[in-house]
């Protein structure tokens, strides 16, 4: 393929992974990354599994002349746009400053595709945007409700802004691929999710209990409307969810999208509750995990999963990886990344 792929926050969890990704399907790779949430030593891993070096912008997109100057030095052929803020809590309390990173970087790298005639744009959205479900498995149909957190609405206005845009650009083409819950790692362990400080989400914070740097896992209430009391999630292994993101690029490129924007949920289908995602990651380890059962985790949803119909069907993918390899990879990486990266 001639041209360039924008990869934006392309040294995080998630954009690590598909720019190595990227990198093995032989595409060539741009990266910005403002290191906000992501450490340079992910470009090393991302270096030693694929033999490459992507040219890296270390720079912030909230400025407007950063994706100008990126389009202008490099022949961009569609833009994968991961960067944003995720924390859900931070967004409660400082959330004029996740409305203007995620939005601003949004808008900048929309500005910059259009004046430099980008039509391909790959956008990171989440079930956040289904809230608490009326019906499950939810479908790309389901109901995009009132987001709970500025996080949640950052990804709500984001697909506002794309549809707008799509209705009025009828030759710049969007793929929204809405999330569910991403876990696990690359399984050379070489890459994986870094998150800085106190982890909020399960799956980092199980690794870090088991590693012993977190005394004690707290398992958020056991009294919800689930088979064993637990919430319910669909968490989706990272190689599957990267996959998707090759295969919706290939569709774009190849021009099969049915209209300019189009909506995709990257689940499993499988609903997986807390208390079986700590079993089977002391199945898949080995590893007894030391966790309490506390208080509910205020705004927690009870139960959601994706129905991946569309995905599946439209884009020929399917998530393949089992929560126990996941587990595993995520573990691997915990013992990597304390051994080798940790100073
Ligand atoms: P991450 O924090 O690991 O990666 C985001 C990257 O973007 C980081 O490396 C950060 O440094 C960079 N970044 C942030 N703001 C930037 C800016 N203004 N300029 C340049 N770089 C910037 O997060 P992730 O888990 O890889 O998530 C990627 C995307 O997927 C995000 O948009 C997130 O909202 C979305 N998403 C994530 C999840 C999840 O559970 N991880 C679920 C659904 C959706
Ligand atoms: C999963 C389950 C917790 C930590 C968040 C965002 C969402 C999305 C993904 C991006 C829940 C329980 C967790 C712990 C626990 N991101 N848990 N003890 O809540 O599904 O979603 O991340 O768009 O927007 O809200 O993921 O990993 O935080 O929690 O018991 O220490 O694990 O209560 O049931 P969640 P999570």
């Amino acid at each position: 393929m001639n041209g360039n792929v924008l990869v934006s926050g392309g040294l995080g969890y998630i954009g690590s992974h598909a720019a190595t990704l990227l990198l093995e399907k032989g595409y060539d790779v741009v990266i910005v990354d403002n290191l906000s949430n992501s450490r340079k030593e992910i470009l090393s891993g991302i270096e030693k599994i694929t033999g490459k070096k992507p040219k890296v912008y270390f720079e912030d997109l909230k400025d407007p002349a950063v994706p100008e100057k990126i389009m202008k030095e490099n022949d961009i052929k569609a833009v994968i746009h991961f960067a944003a803020y995720k924390a859900v809590g931070e967004s409660m309390e400082k959330p004029l400053m996740y409305y203007e990173n995620n939005l601003f970087s949004l808008i900048n790298t929309l500005k910059a595709s259009l004046n430099y005639g980008v039509k391909n744009f790959i956008f990171s959205s989440s079930c956040t945007v289904y809230g608490e479900p009326e019906e499950l498995p939810v479908t790309e149909e389901s109901p995009v409700v009132k987001a709970e957190s500025p996080y949640g609405n950052t990804k709500k206005v984001a697909e506002d802004i794309l549809t707008d845009l799509t209705n009025a650009e009828k030759s710049f083409n969007v793929i929204s691929l809405r999330y569910f819950n991403p876990i696990g790692a690359h399984p050379t362990a070489l890459i994986g999710e870094l998150p800085l400080g106190v982890p909020n989400n399960l799956v980092p914070f199980i690794t870090q209990t088991a590693y012993g740097i977190r005394k004690q896992l707290r398992v958020f209430g056991s009294d919800y409307n689930t088979p064993d009391g637990t919430p319910i999630r669909d968490y989706i292994d990272i190689m599957d969810l990267v996959e998707a993101h090759i295969v919706a690029l290939e569709r774009l490129f190849i021009g099969e999208n049915e209209s300019n924007f189009e909506v995709f949920n990257l689940g499993t289908g499988q609903g997986g509750s807390v208390l079986e995602v700590i079993n089977a990651f002391e199945k898949a380890t080995g590893v007894k995990l030391n966790y309490v059962i506390t208080d509910r985790r205020p705004g927690d949803v009870e139960k959601i999963w994706a129905d991946p119909t569309k995905a599946n069907k439209v884009l020929g993918w399917k998530a393949k990886r089992s929560l126990e390899e996941s587990l595993k990879t995520a573990w691997e990486w915990e013992k990597y990344y304390r051994q080798n990266l940790d100073v």
